[in-house]
């Protein structure tokens, strides 16, 4: 999702006055500027290397003019997110929004993602059992008739086709919808809004389709409240009152942000692996030969890309050590996992695209709030890459790499439109 066009997005700094905000505005040193644009999709952005080569953390400056520290190296992100001397609450003094506007409407108050302890802990488990992998082995059917139907239209289509927009906006749309549990009837306006939210060109358009999202998730919820359905939202409307469980205000939020968190991010590593592979055929011929590898590929394509860095964002409750360094209480810290993917003192030849290593990346963050949507994740890339490689085994770039646009500024990152032809 574009920052200009961010949902969540609300001028609002209202709590938290006990913590005061150190992200110096009146510091005028040299601090590099954060986020760097990727140019290219393979190598580490332009200035991580310093930051990794540094023997302590250093300050980045966000596009906002303030400061926050930067955390590059492995073991200093992993640290950081596992310390919960650190919170993720987006709403407080210090917390290092890319833009101050970006501090999010109140609706959105309850998603796991901008929660502390025990809030936070209270409300991931009253959804946690939905995202273990037995309850997404469930699933695996369905995700797998979605991507049969649109490899289906891929093949009935025209013989050039931007895979982004036929193939991999759709799938993991439909995939939320199943898992929400979005009437069929309606998932043909839910397909549409989503992807206005989502590449809106101005802030206008964004905040339209994101009403009306809202405004149905809204309905949604409501008539699960009365008729109770077998689904993620369902279950957990009837289960209203109990601990941690989301009252229908939060519920709607939830379901927004779970449909946030949980699409473009498939999306975009299945752009960017169809990208891979499409242009290493000896991969592929490994990969058809031994179906058994495709996990630890898919493992290695979400370390190798790293597209979800900002959420992995935080501010000090109180001064902490890390890295060499003192962060203050109020101070901002990102976790760099873009660089931490690739720090060679974790991962040998960090630049190589390696699916037989062994070591675990922060792809999917870590500690408290690492990624509940991580086995529907790999389960979705895994079905979805495979089948799409194993029933058009004549497909191929209709672009050379050099001419295709990536998300460069973006949230996360992926790519715009992938040309593919068979
Ligand atoms: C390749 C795909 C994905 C990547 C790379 C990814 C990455 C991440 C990362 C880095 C975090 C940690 C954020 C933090 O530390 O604050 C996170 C959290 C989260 N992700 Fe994912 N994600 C992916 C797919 C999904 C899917 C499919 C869903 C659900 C449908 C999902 C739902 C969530 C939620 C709800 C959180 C917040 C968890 C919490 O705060 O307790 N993600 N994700």
């Amino acid at each position: 999702m574009a920052e200009a066009t961010d949902p969540t997005s609300h001028s609002d700094h209202s709590d938290h006055s006990d913590h005061s905000d150190h992200s110096d505005h009146s510091d005028h040193s040299d601090h590099p500027s954060y986020p760097m644009p990727r140019t290219c999709p393979y190598t580490l952005p332009e200035g991580y290397q310093e930051l990794l080569d540094r023997p302590t953390l250093g300050k980045v400056r966000l596009p906002s003019g303030k400061l926050a520290w930067a955390t590059a190296r492995y073991e200093d992100v992993k640290a950081m997110l596992g310390d919960n001397r650190f919170s993720s609450d987006l709403r407080r003094p210090g917390y290092p929004l890319m833009m101050d506007h970006q501090v999010p409407a109140p609706e959105f108050s309850t998603s796991l993602v901008g929660m502390d302890p025990p809030e936070h802990t209270l409300a991931r488990r009253a959804v946690a059992a939905d995202f273990t992998p037995r309850s997404i082995n469930r699933l695996r059917p369905r995700i797998q008739e979605i991507t049969d139907e649109y490899v289906d239209r891929l093949l009935a289509g025209p013989r050039t086709a931007d895979l982004i927009d036929a193939f991999a906006n759709p799938v993991p749309l439909l995939v939320i919808c199943e898992l929400l549990g979005v009437p069929f009837a309606d998932r043909e306006f839910f397909l549409r809004t989503s992807f206005t939210v989502m590449n809106a060109t101005t802030p206008e358009a964004g905040g339209v389709a994101t009403a009306e999202l809202m405004g149905y998730m809204d309905g949604m919820v409501t008539d699960k409240e009365r008729t109770p359905t077998d689904d993620l939202i369902g279950r957990l409307a009837a289960r209203r009152g109990e601990p941690g469980v989301p009252d229908h205000r939060d519920l709607v939020g939830m379901a927004f942000m779970l449909l946030m968190a949980g699409h473009e991010t498939i999306a975009n590593v299945i752009g960017l692996g169809a990208m891979l592979l499409l242009e290493r055929p000896v991969l592929r011929k490994s990969l058809a030969a031994d179906p058994s590898r495709w996990p630890a590929t898919i493992d290695e394509l979400v370390r190798y890309f790293t597209i979800a860095e900002i959420a992995n964002s935080r501010v000090a409750l109180e001064d902490v050590e890390i890295g060499g360094v003192r962060i203050a209480a109020g101070e901002g810290v990102l976790g760099l996992t873009v660089g931490a993917n690739r720090d060679p003192l974790r991962f040998a030849d960090p630049d190589v695209f390696d699916p037989d290593r062994v070591e675990r990346s922060l792809a999917f963050g870590f500690g408290a709030h690492q990624c509940i949507g991580q086995h529907l994740a790999r389960t979705e890339l895994e079905v979805v890459l495979t089948t799409l490689f194993e029933r058009i085994p004549e497909l191929r770039l209709a672009a050379p790499v050099e001419a295709l646009r990536f998300k460069e500024e973006h949230v996360n990152y992926g790519l715009h439109a992938l040309p593919v032809t068979w």
